[in-house]
């Protein structure tokens, strides 16, 4: 009874545990995976598919608990442990029936917690025809046909805290549908596709790494080679948030909680193990929130990345770790350039800004540029005592900056708005510096200037512009 207990809390996701149902599903060679849950009050979720089915010698294998680690397997199996039908469907469910047909035969087994704590006999029930006529779905299960149907009843895990069951599984589902397009993509798209519905919506493949949309730089690929076996590392920095489709936008690892999903994404036999994360060696950097890296381990290396049953989670091999970590200084140096060139910090040559980054005492602060022709002129035309106040204002400006609310925005990917000047207004700027009289008013020095400054300096003919304006007053 420990070991069932403690088989319950290995600490799958409903996410996770249904993605080790549907693996098998696709190792057994189907072509269309149903996945239906009763959407009023959770009673059942069903797993149907068209694969090759078992024998019934194979199904009462395959619901043994101590599992068949040890069987041959090809190399593009998604199975490892021989536990995962059982612990996944265990983590959610307090009743595990398996309804299968080989080659005409149809075979129903089931595990029932609460069957085992009641008789104390630890065995897997066989079911009648009276017992499967009360199995969820177990009528579409045809006998003349190969297939498999997993049905998980009595949710109590699922549920567990969940207010209104019907709305908590409308909720999972969504995430589900998510879940299942990104882990299995590769499976999903092409040739010879595998087709999943969640309640009858077939799940659309997604993209971790965006690789459609041409603004996604890709490369260089990396290839490391560990006793023989070749692991290959593409990185991807993602485009600004600003470049993304209206529907990516919505999506759940794109949108506001896009630096959270930065980092390795893992893919063994073509399916997704771990998203996200840096495995220790970097930061979920605001900067580096664009920055993905595909990495594909062949399955001869799973004892060295440490897979775990849950298939959700890998560690890196010691002799990777120095090599990822230069990966991901190259990586996210990419992406943290992308940031910085919008950031655009201090003047240039040919641009003098207002604001500057000053970076001092291990830190930085921002400052608004006295140099900056507009200021250096107002400053020239005050008498000292009002100069001081200006002075003060200026710094007041600087250092109550609205940084923190910036930051979250930013992380949020909310749009900025960017004012576009139009020409009626850069006049009326013009007109402003003109009627102000001094040294600025000076249209002679005052084209050279505003050339290096925002709005101006996006002017084609400057000259004619200020020519204009002054012109108007003759
Ligand atoms: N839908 C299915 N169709 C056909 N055979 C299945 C199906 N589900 C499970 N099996 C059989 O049951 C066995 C046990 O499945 P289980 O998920 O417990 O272990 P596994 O897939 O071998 O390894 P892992 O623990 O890594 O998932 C599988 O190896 C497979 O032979
Ligand atoms: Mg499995």
């Amino acid at each position: 009874m420990e070991l069932l207990e403690s088989m319950r809390s290995v600490g799958y996701s409903f996410d996770a545990a249904v993605a080790d149902i549907v693996d098998n599903s696709i190792a057994a060679g189907a072509r269309k995976i149903q996945i239906v849950a009763d959407s009023i009050d959770a009673s059942y979720i069903a797993f149907l598919d068209d694969g090759d089915g078992m024998t019934s010698d194979k199904a009462r294998e395959a619901l043994k608990l101590a599992g068949t680690s040890r069987v041959e397997r090809t190399t593009t199996d998604l199975g490892r442990f021989g536990l995962g039908l059982k612990t996944a469907s265990l983590s959610q469910c307090r009743r595990l029936s398996v309804v299968t047909v080989r080659d005409g035969v149809r075979s129903a087994l089931q595990w029932d917690i609460d069957h085992v704590r009641q008789t104390g006999s630890w065995s897997i029930r066989v079911l009648d025809d009276q017992d499967l006529a009360v199995i969820p779905q177990a009528d579409r299960l045809s006998v003349d046909e190969n297939g498999t149907l997993v049905v998980w009843q009595a949710l109590d895990y699922l549920l567990a805290g969940a207010g209104d069951p019907a709305l908590e599984i409308s909720e999972r589902l969504q995430h589900l549908r998510h879940h299942l397009g990104l882990v299995f993509q590769r499976f999903l798209e092409g040739r010879d596709s595998v087709r999943i519905e969640v309640n009858g919506v077939v799940v659309a493949p997604v993209d971790p790494f965006l690789e459609g949309n041409s603004k996604t730089q890709a490369g260089p690929r990396e290839t490391v080679v560990i006793d023989g076996h070749t692991v290959v590392v593409d990185p991807f920095t993602l485009p600004h948030p600003s470049a993304l489709s209206s529907r990516d936008r919505k999506r759940s690892d794109l949108g506001p909680s896009m630096r959270d999903h930065q980092g390795f994404y893992v893919y063994r036999n073509k399916r997704l193990i771990s998203h996200g994360g840096w495995f220790g060696l970097s930061k979920l950097d605001e900067l580096t929130k664009q920055s993905r890296v595909r990495v594909e381990i062949p399955p001869e290396l799973d004892s060295q990345w440490q897979l775990d049953i849950k298939k959700s989670r890998v560690e890196p091999p010691q002799a990777f770790r120095s090599r990822f970590r230069q990966i991901i200084e190259h990586v996210t140096g990419g992406s943290k350039r992308l940031h910085r060139f919008r950031g655009r910090a201090t003047s240039t040559p040919h641009a003098v800004y207002l604001w500057q980054a000053i970076e001092e005492r291990g830190g930085y602060r921002y400052a608004i540029n006295r140099e900056h022709p507009m200021i250096a002129g107002l400053q020239t035309q005050l008498p000292p005592e009002k100069r001081r106040l200006l002075e003060q204002t200026l710094d007041d400006l600087a250092t109550y900056f609205p940084a923190p609310d910036l930051y979250v925005r930013m992380a949020d990917s909310q749009p900025r708005i960017e004012i576009q000047f139009a020409e009626a207004e850069l006049r009326e700027r013009l007109r402003a510096i003109r009627d102000a009289g001094g040294a600025l008013a000076d249209p002679v020095a005052l084209v050279p200037a505003l050339r290096r400054v925002e709005p101006f300096n996006n002017v084609e003919d400057l000259q004619s512009l200020v020519a204009e304006v002054w012109e108007e007053n003759r």
